[in-house]
């Protein structure tokens, strides 16, 4: 096979192509589905949530709501003429309104549909409901006393002998990690707008990064065949894994009241709606008992992964299944178990969020690492490096797949040297003995994430690329826009194939219509998928194109030779738009639909064994902070990283990448903390009370670099890796480098054992426990 989409390149692939849709970003003309023009008599339909944790519905009145001004009428369950149900699980168990019962403060009763969103949404609070409360639980704690009511089946991962290596290890830790959750804050909130067609057909317009899913939904809840649904998307304002189930509720709605009134339908929550109603990243909290040596090493690890999966089944069980993937980090355990308990709660149905549960499993295993590290009196860093993946018997994961690309010893030593870690560790150590109020700390921590869906059919892509007869492109694919710059990578791999510049392929907007069956936008696999599919289709019209230039030239095919701009036929160039004139003229399809799948991976979930990821990417963060031990407050000072993203498609785009990760990493970890009052209401349901990183939150020295001498071993495309979530992760450096600073105050003698979010508030009660500790 020839080395993918790297021939005749117009210095578009691997270069740093601006976004494609930049300029409309930041001038306010990018389209976004409630910036489209509205078909005549477009109608607004608003969601009514519930007002209680858990309880049967007795009665509701709509009385109030029907006499409402502008109201058209409201959907209710009655309204489903298919199958109740938007759940991505197998389990169905997500109606599309409340059935008989809420399950969680904010879930969906009804939805008012009216001439105007504004008169929809105030109808929707005039409803009289009747309730009769059950006992509810609402995080992890409460629902293992409860009796852990799980949503769905466990993962249990095990390697080698976890008794005896505890057992018999010198040294031995036990413990439990609070992780917080995160609300995704896409600038665009959920929205969906359906245009009904003659018959039973129905287009939709989502704010989805699964539009197939999408779409199955709308065929199943109205009851109708998966052909008569077209779900197009052209770009959203942020995803984030918010967008991978959470969109079907709205999508289904605006879809129902369309086909009910014939007429179009939109539907969009506020931000405090959007907050109460969908949902978040899964909180954990994560049980452990870690034995180790003298010397740091780690003999043997046992963890429970309990986590808050909400009121359904959704994506919990994948969500922790990838917290267990992520529990060794970048670390050889000999001995492991890791099981997962996806927790039944009275809460919002937890999701998809970068990450997808790597992080919490990641940050897991760096607690144990600091927890060791503090014990032996060692910079957590000697630690990390005394037990990095190695090439021989140290090399297999807890799911038995080797570890067969390992680049952390590379990147952790060109990232220790380049940000003069240990001197600057020395400086903080002499700093932090002089006594001040305020306190420093550093750390590094590294990452390996795992590439491909463990959902092995969904590793999986198609494309479809048009070429006209004046050599312009239409590209199509089955990856959807986020911000992310899947688009324009994919457009970068077209026109490097055929040798033309970035402007003469068109990106089109996603839609069922043109590639089917397509996969979700997530797992950061979107580029890889879809650049080799769209790749596959331009190869087939390039072999069609060359058979066809040399036949009218009279030449040999070995003669002919892709070049920048056109062919070469033996001395003769063709430009490559009369390449294609004449290929149409002589009746040669310009046209060729791509496909490709991953090869290698498998698994089987039952035994927990496999080799569920294609390629492993790497990265590594060093944070510095300066904590004030009297107020809890804190900076974040610098930040260097050093990511590995194979070579880069797009440098620019994956800078950007790497960038926003990290930071909305430490939103996540830092400042982002959601709160559930006693009754089970969300009370941290807009900006005003959910702090996520602005701006200005940017450290002010912040050095990431991309490691330009990764190749990925693998044929991916353009030997690239995947980008879009692994550099989440490299924010618990600052974690860490607080949970340092924290510990001064005893002497580095105590593990700081911060839980997240570190907020101001966990940091000064830290520094409270050392002072009690230190005195
Ligand atoms: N970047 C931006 N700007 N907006 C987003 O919504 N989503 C992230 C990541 N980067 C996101 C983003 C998530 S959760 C994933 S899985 C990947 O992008 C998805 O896109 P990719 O597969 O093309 O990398
Ligand atoms: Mo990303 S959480 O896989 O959408």
């Amino acid at each position: 096979m020839n080395e993918h989409a790297a021939g005749i390149s117009l210095a578009t692939l691997h270069k740093a192509t601006p976004h494609d849709s930049a300029p409309k970003h930041v001038s306010g003309t990018a389209e976004y589905i409630d910036d489209m023009v509205e078909p005549a008599g477009t109608m607004h339909a608003y969601l009514a949530l519930s007002s209680r944790a858990h309880a049967d519905i007795l009665s509701i009145d709509f009385a109030a709501v029907r006499a409402a001004p502008g109201v058209i009428g409201v959907l209710t369950n009655e309204d489903v003429p298919g199958v109740n149900d938007v759940s991505s699980a197998h389990v169905h168990d997500e109606p599309v309104f409340a059935l008989g019962k809420v399950q969680f403060w904010g879930q969906p009763l009804f939805a008012v549909v009216a001439e105007t969103r504004d008169q929809a949404r105030r109808a929707a609070h005039l409803a009289r409901i009747e309730y009769r409360d059950l006992p509810f639980a609402l995080d992890v704690r409460a629902a293992q006393a409860a009796g852990g009511k799980l949503v769905t089946k466990p993962l249990k991962l095990e390697r080698g002998e976890v008794e005896a290596g505890l057992a018999a290890a010198p040294r031995r830790v036990q413990g439990a990690v609070t992780i917080g959750g995160q609300d995704h804050f896409y600038l665009e909130g959920q929205i969906a707008m359906a245009v009904p067609g003659e018959d039973e057909d129905v287009t939709v317009y989502s704010s989805t990064q699964h539009p197939t899913e999408a779409q199955v939904m709308v065929a199943h809840v109205l009851g109708i065949r998966q052909h008569a649904v077209t779900v197009e998307v052209r770009r959203m304002g942020g995803g984030f894994g918010g967008k991978e189930t959470q969109g079907n509720l709205f999508a289904v709605i605006a879809a129902l009241a369309a086909k009910k009134w014939n007429r179009a339908c939109k539907i969009r929550p506020d931000r405090d709606d959007d907050m109460s109603a969908t949902g978040k990243r899964h909180d954990f909290v994560v049980d452990y008992d870690v034995g180790y040596d003298d010397d740091g090493k780690i003999l043997a690890v046992d963890a429970v992964f309990g986590a808050r999966a909400g009121y359904s089944a959704d994506l919990s069980g994948p969500v922790t299944d990838r917290a267990l993937f992520h529990c060794d980090n970048a670390y050889w355990y000999p001995a492991v178990r890791a099981r997962s308990e996806p927790l039944y709660t009275n809460t919002v149905s937890n999701t998809a969020f970068r990450g997808f549960g790597g992080p919490q499993g990641v940050l897991a295993s760096e607690r144990w690492i600091e927890d060791i590290a503090y014990a032996l009196g060692k910079d957590p860093l000697d630690i990390r490096k005394a037990n990095f993946y190695g090439r021989d018997s140290d090399n297999v994961t807890p799911y038995h797949q080797t570890v067969e690309d390992n680049i952390v010893h590379r990147v952790v030593e060109e990232l220790e040297a380049s940000s003069d870690y240990q001197a600057r560790r020395r400086d903080i150590l002499a700093f932090n003995r002089t006594g001040s109020i305020l306190r420093k700390g550093i750390a590094l921590t590294p990452v390996k994430f795992g590439i491909s869906f463990t959902a092995t059919w969904y590793n999986q892509a198609g494309a479809l690329v048009h070429v006209y007869k004046d050599g312009s492109i239409h590209l199509s694919h089955g990856g959807t826009e986020m911000g992310q710059g899947l688009y324009i990578k994919v457009a970068q791999v077209v026109a490097d194939a055929f040798g033309v510049g970035i402007d003469s392929v068109k990106i089109m907007a996603t839609t069922t219509g043109k590639v089917p069956n397509t996969s979700a936008t997530a797992a950061s696999s979107g580029s890889d998928l879809n650049g080799m599919a769209a790749w596959d289709a331009c190869e087939q019209i390039k072999a069609r194109l060359l058979a066809h230039a040399a036949k009218l030239h009279e030449a040999d095919e070995a003669d002919c030779r892709w070049v920048e701009g056109g062919m070469q036929v033996g001395r003769r160039f063709v430009p490559f738009a009369e390449l294609c004139a004449s290929a149409y003229m002589n009746r040669v399809q310009l046209s060729a639909a791509g496909f490709y799948k991953t090869p290698k991976i498998h698994w089987d979930r039952a035994t927990g064994r496999g080799h569920p990821f294609y390629y492993f990417a790497y990265g590594a963060a060093v944070s510095e902070v300066t904590i004030d031990t009297l107020t809890g407050e804190y900076s974040v000072d610098r930040v260097d990283i050093l990511h590995d993203v194979g070579r880069s498609l797009n440098p620019a785009i994956d800078l950007g990448q790497v960038e926003g990760g990290f930071i909305q990493g430490m939103g996540w970890l830092t400042s982002e903390e959601l709160v559930w009052d006693d009754k089970g209401q969300l009370r941290t349901h807009a900006p005003s009370t959910y702090k996520i990183p602005l701006a200005s939150d940017i450290p002010p020295v912040f050095n990431v670099r991309l490691a330009e001498w990764s190749v990925n071993r693998e044929p991916t495309i353009g030997r690239s890796k995947a980008v879009g979530e692994p550099p989440f992760m490299l924010a618990i450096s600052v974690v860490e480098a607080l949970g340092m600073a924290v510990a001064s105050i005893a002497g580095y003698r105590v593990a700081p054992q911060l839980d997240t979010p570190v907020t101001p508030e966990r940091v000064l009660m830290g520094v409270e426990r050392m002072k009690g500790m230190a005195g």
